[in-house]
């Protein structure tokens, strides 16, 4: 059934202390719960009704005799609880089959250990409950299984006694001095080594880091555990929070739904954030454990210390969470370019995952209003752009007023379950006066409105008056449920070029005199006018600066004034964007061009990309004193994906052909230059992780691609040879994967051996041959060679459905991920498609129903492709047997 935010009721009960005894067994746990509840004095008595999930009940006992009880649906309802306010004992004892798990929801086994993931609404599979984050408890652990096979055996919080049993059997007794909601509950059993760090905070405390992973791993956890030490310093110096407890604890596994997990004191990580080594880690992986670990680690505080009242709240620990370790990995990443690199790709993600979601049927606010299955809302809508919703708080207040507003939340919420409300009125309470508190109201439309706005902004130039007028104008397309919303509070970063590029003083009419050349206007009205004085002629307009809020933003550029921003602004996320602008705009032309076609092999031979920017494009390659990260952004042209967006109707097969020979020309008009790239960045040295090298393998990387595709395109053998060289002798997986990438992007046939060496080399790698599968399934497509491949792979003996990053490494990666070999003039892929998501969803439906979002966007598709789609999507539809997961993504589908 359908929940709805608007009827949360407070719990009838609340769980104080809760003790736990794991008989741990992978056929048939025994689970003990021993409760202690009582009523809430503030709701009138009813019965207590626990949530539970595939558990087998033995026996239920109250103050220590046996009780009646009923069973209605799931749910253990419990009607003759004594009446009054003393607390009452309640015992619970179910069993549950871990090894039969396949959901990875609850406790569940991953190569022989035991690991539990309880968010949002597992904890239901362990035990009977009251599953909802706003019933905190105190947890005490006892977990006992077989010493041979689980000598290791972890819980929340301290390890307070251990011990033998008979059998061969030990116990942990485990207790945490924190109360949590039992989303945050975990424990872990089985056969694992750690990485052990002892450290002291600039409090003064001291502590223990452990990093737990599978014996032959322990050397790739270094990097985990350095991020994990910048981690727990960042927050302390950043934002005055400390780490709270003695231990703290990340294990990994190779089975899991998603990233990690924040687990109080226990994180629990996917393999693929915590592992890494120079061989077999690509820098992308380096930053993405950074950035991974230092979000579960923030949860400590914005999730754990202060948690969620109900999961329609998920971003207030999610968008928070995701915005700190954004500027985490800013702060680590060190001058503005390197920051400004690290926001780019944070827009990039938001820009082309969540502004399709925004303007799709699964569309719904940063605080949903209803949901049928919670972890379908665990989005790029619920965490990036709800990250872009505090970022925006944060520029309107400040940095030091945000502190201020992070002070007030914690001293009003600590240890609370409360709503996006409440921090939200804490920042704008800690900064009286600020634009924020001005306009609070206002500003949570943020929260409640979902779809992406539009600004349209117009400049006038009255020589006369010396002023340079501009207007900006809003508006949001309707989503489901909301055709006409109230305006945005919109915080645009501008600042004004002269045509040489200089950045002129911006003085408001009717301010006092400033001297600045970037501020923030707020937009707050449908329409606004903001007038420039002391213009001597006409400006380039640099708007959204920084991307200071998630919107589209339109205006009317001429080439030449987008080439002024590329080659000048001072912002250089403005600086990039109109290079992405002016690349889009001739992609956008050349879709709409009937001249423009393409040959039987899906090429365009004709030129497309106009000599000016090809020149700008050169002169940003060889720029003296540009970052080598930043220049392989700009060289990179928009996604299919981003281009399809800006269409009505989208053409799959036309954008993939548009694309892919601007990037032909590139290459090879820009030859020379790609060589000169090469040469001057291939060596890097000893590896390091940081973001200069990075920048350079980057680089490289793309230098590399791009003389590897237009050699195959002259027959010249040089380049494609060199990139063999280089994917053989390699030192790294960055400079290896780029090569080997390179030769199989480029379509040339040394692509084949390289795969075959590459999988032999790394065959005992499960993280490298996810890449391996990853590489080949998300292809550029070559008279429709990728769906065979793609199902040759899942024929091979290392692919398995159950695993789901292997499945992803396939599956995602071809209909998520490959556009081009996806949308098939004859179906297969959307075929394809809904076997796998009818196949996924017996055995994970949160898996399954990530990639039943595939064919979100299908309504804009051109025919035929349209008509295949629904057809695709109405065959999953009609399973009599599907999950509420997959139910509602498909239905919200097809009713869009
Ligand atoms: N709270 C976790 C994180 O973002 C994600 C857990 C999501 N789990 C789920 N089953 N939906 O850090
Ligand atoms: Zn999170």
């Amino acid at each position: 059934a359908v929940i709805h935010r608007t009827d949360y009721q407070p719990p009838a009960f609340w769980i104080d202390h809760v003790e736990l005894t794991f008989d741990l067994d992978p056929a048939k746990t025994r689970v003990l719960n021993k409760m202690r509840v009582r009523r809430n004095a503030a709701v009138p008595a009813q019965p207590l009704r626990l949530h539970g999930e595939d558990l087998n009940l033995a026996r239920v006992m109250v103050n220590g005799a046996g009780t009646s009880f009923k069973m209605e649906g799931a749910q253990l309802v419990l009607e003759n609880l004594p009446e009054g306010d003393a607390p009452v004992d309640l015992e619970i004892f179910t069993t549950c089959a871990p090894a039969k798990n396949t959901q990875l929801m609850g406790l569940y086994v991953s190569q022989g250990t035991f690991f539990t993931q309880c968010e949002a609404e597992g904890f239901r599979r362990i035990t009977y409950f009251l599953d909802r984050p706003d019933v905190m408890a105190s947890y005490t652990v006892t977990l006992r299984a077989d010493k041979a096979q689980y000598p290791v055996l972890l819980s929340n919080g301290n390890l307070v006694e251990q011990g033998e049993l008979d059998d061969g059997r030990h116990f942990a007794k485990w207790v945490d001095p924190h109360k949590k909601p039992c989303y945050l509950f975990a424990l872990v059993a089985g056969k694992l080594v750690a990485r052990e760090q002892k450290i002291r905070t600039r409090a003064g405390t001291d502590h223990l880091l452990q990093v737990y992973v599978r014996p032959g791993d322990l050397g790739k956890t270094e990097h985990a555990m350095n991020s994990l030490m910048a981690s727990i310093a960042w927050d302390e110096a950043r934002f005055g929070l400390p780490l709270d407890l003695e231990r703290f604890m990340i294990v990994a596994t190779s089975d899991f739904n998603m990233g990690a997990m924040e687990n109080k004191g226990l994180n629990i990580f996917n393999t693929k954030y915590v592992l890494a080594s120079e061989a077999t880690a690509t820098d992308a992986d380096f930053a993405n454990i950074e950035s991974v670990v230092g979000h579960e680690y923030f949860h400590n505080w914005t999730g754990n210390r202060v948690t969620c009242r109900d999961w329609f709240q998920l971003s207030l620990k999610e968008g928070l969470t995701v915005f700190r370790d954004q500027e985490f990995s800013q702060d680590l990443a060190g001058d503005a370019s390197a920051r400004a690199v690290k926001r780019i790709e944070d827009v990039r993600v938001l820009r082309t995952v969540q502004f399709p979601e925004d303007a799709g049927p699964m569309a719904h606010p940063v605080r949903p209003d209803s949901y049928l299955e919670i972890n379908n809302f665990y989005t790029v809508t619920i965490y990036e752009k709800g990250a872009e919703v505090v970022r925006m708080m944060h520029n309107l207040v400040g940095r030091d007023g945000f502190a201020q507003g992070m002070k007030l939340y914690f001293e009003r919420h600590d240890g609370q379950a409360v709503t996006c409300d409440d921090f939200a009125q804490a920042i704008a309470d800690a900064n009286p006066g600020s634009e924020l508190a001005q306009r609070l109201d206002a500003f949570k439309h943020w929260y409640s409105q979902a779809g992406t706005p539009r600004v349209q902004a117009h400049g006038h130039f009255d020589a006369a008056a010396r002023t340079y007028t501009l207007t900006l104008r809003q508006s949001c397309p309707a989503t489901p449920g909301q055709q006409d919303k109230p305006a945005f509070v919109i915080p645009v970063e501008l600042g004004l070029l002269s045509a040489e590029g200089a950045a002129l003083p911006l003085q408001l009419q009717g301010e006092p005199a400033a001297a600045g050349s970037s501020r923030t206007v707020v937009l707050s009205e449908p329409e606004q006018q903001w007038v420039f004085t002391g213009i001597d002629a006409v400006p380039v307009p640099s708007l959204l600066r920084g991307f200071s809020a998630p919107v589209v933003l339109e205006c009317a550029y001429s080439d030449q004034d987008l080439l002024t921003l590329l080659a000048h602004d001072p912002d250089p996320f403005n600086r990039w964007e109109a290079g992405q602008r002016l690349a889009l705009r001739t992609a956008l032309a050349a879709l709409d061009n009937p001249e423009v076609v393409a040959d039987a092999a899906g090429h365009i031979a004709a030129p497309l990309l106009p000599d000016a920017f090809v020149q700008a494009m050169r002169s940003v390659l060889r720029h003296p004193q540009l970052d080598a990260a930043f220049k392989e952004l700009v060289l990179t042209l928009p996604s299919e994906t981003y281009i399809a967006e800006q269409r009505d109707v989208v053409d799959p097969q036309r954008i993939h052909a548009v694309r892919e020979a601007m990037r032909a020309q590139l290459a090879q008009a820009l030859h020379d230059d790609w060589q000169w790239a090469w040469e001057a960045h291939e060596n890097t040295g000893g590896y390091s992780p940081d973001p200069i090298s990075t920048g350079r393998r980057a680089l490289a990387g793309l230098a590399l691609a791009m003389l590897c595709l237009s050699a195959v395109r002259t027959g010249n053998p040089v380049w494609p040879g060199k990139a063999y060289q280089r994917f053989k002798s390699a030192s790294n997986m960055t400079d290896r994967f780029n090569a080997l990438t390179a030769l199989v992007y480029s379509g040339h046939e040394l692509a084949q051996p390289a795969l075959a060496r590459f999988h032999a080399l790394f065959k005992d790698e499960p993280l490298v041959i996810d890449k391996w599968f990853a590489l080949q399934a998300g292809a550029p497509d070559r008279a429709g060679h990728v769906l065979p491949v793609v199902r040759q792979l899942m024929q091979h003996p290392d692919f398995s459905l159950k695993n789901p990053n292997r499945a992803r490494s396939v599956i995602f990666s071809y209909c998520n991920g490959n556009p081009g070999a996806f949308h098939r003039a004859d179906a297969g892929g959307y075929v394809f498609w809904s076997d796998r998501v009818i196949e996924l969803d017996a055995i994970n439906p949160q898996v399954a129903a990530r990639l039943a979002r595939a064919l979100d966007r299908w309504r804009k598709l051109a025919e035929p492709w349209r008509t295949a789609a629904r057809e695709a999507i109405a065959r999953v539809a009609a399973r009599p047997d599907l999950s509420n997961d997959v139910r509602e993504v498909v239905t919200r589908a097809l009713n869009d």
